[in-house]
């Protein structure tokens, strides 16, 4: 029987922030661990994984898969330097632009969940585009990156409503009553009244009550992971509270508080000699952060962490006095 695989994608809604950077060197981290570990780069349009790597663009990807329909994934996969790791490249050598046509991304996941790893990481492009929204719906517990400036963060809580809006959009794909409500919620601006999903809630339940109770339970299926990148102080981390409350009222989601990454010039060093950061930057700040993370997926992935963001800090603080 093949083991259980962990899919997890990687994104955050705002550009730059690190998602890519964070992809790679989980992805590197749990390699190391002796788990059999798998990194797609599924930021179609924007795809630079393999530079994370320190690899060519030179190797067939996911473009190619969506363009010619009968190659197979696993084919696709291609060796990385780092022993127990594997790769599967975007569409930088062979662009897909087109949005992929829905029955296209169901066979692309459902291709994906077959592949033979024992954790798959999915590097996603930023903003809410339903490719980026539908590749992170495939796990309840996506990592979600920020760092502590307010546009990220905000970008962020709007990454996560949009995807409990699709969560919500595709369980109702037949409903048409529902469907309606959700075109005329989404086109809604905020002077027209509240948008958040506990109106549209109230509104499901006055058409639906038993509907109302299924988009309950969608929200609390989803709970996502947050990682603070490009951190200057950990006690930052004291920002979780707010967004914990914005997320509360105007998402219905909860989100654990899983990692902090110090801003670190090994970073760049590791960029500019086009090497992976790690292994060769374990030791740096981020490279210690990041290992703590992949300690802590390890223990915690699948359950939810109770005072995440108290754990946090105070797991932060000890990397520092170290
Ligand atoms: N902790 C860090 N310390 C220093 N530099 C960092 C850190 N994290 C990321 N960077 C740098 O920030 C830049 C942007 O990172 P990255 O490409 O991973 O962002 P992204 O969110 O994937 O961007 P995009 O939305 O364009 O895909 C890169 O040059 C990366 O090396
Ligand atoms: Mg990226």
């Amino acid at each position: 029987m093949k083991p259980e695989t962990f899919i997890i994608p990687v994104a955050g809604g705002k550009g730059g922030v690190g998602k890519t950077f964070f992809a790679a060197n989980i992805a590197i981290a749990m390699a190391a661990m002796g788990h059999t570990v798998l990194a797609i780069d599924l930021d179609l349009g924007g795809s630079n994984l393999h530079s994370f790597f320190g690899l060519p663009n030179k190797y067939p990807g996911i473009g190619d898969f969506l363009k010619a329909r009968s190659a197979e994934l696993e084919d696709l996969m291609v060796a990385t330097k780092i022993p127990n790791l594997q790769f599967i490249p975007g569409d930088g050598r062979t662009p897909f632009l087109a949005n992929i046509p829905y029955a296209q991304k169901i066979r692309l996941i459902s291709r994906i969940k077959r592949l033979p790893a024992e954790y798959i990481f999915l590097d996603l492009g930023s903003g809410t585009s339903f490719n980026t929204l539908d590749f992170f719906r495939i796990s309840n517990h996506g990592f979600v990156i920020t760092t502590f400036d307010y546009p990220s963060t905000i970008s962020m809580m709007i990454f996560l409503k949009h995807l409990i809006l699709r969560v919500i959009e595709r369980s109702f794909a037949g409903d048409n009553q529902i469907r309606q409500l959700l075109k005329h919620f989404n086109k809604q601006s905020m002077t027209d009244g509240p948008t958040d999903i506990r109106t549209l809630q109230s509104r499901i339940a006055s058409i639906d009550p038993e509907a109302e109770k299924t988009v309950k339970e969608l929200c609390n299926m989803y709970r996502p992971r947050v990682v603070f990148n490009l951190g200057e102080n950990p006690r930052d981390i004291k920002v979780a509270d707010q967004i914990s409350r914005g997320l509360e009222s105007n998402v219905s989601v909860e989100v654990d508080y899983f990692g902090f990454i110090f801003d670190d010039l090994a970073v760049r060093q590791a960029v500019k000699k086009q090497i992976a950061f790690l292994p060769h930057f374990q030791e740096s700040l981020a490279g210690n952060c990041i290992m703590r993370i992949a300690e802590r997926m390890v223990k915690y992935w699948n359950r939810p962490i109770n005072n995440s963001s108290k754990h946090l800090l105070r797991r932060i603080l000890e990397v520092t006095e170290n």
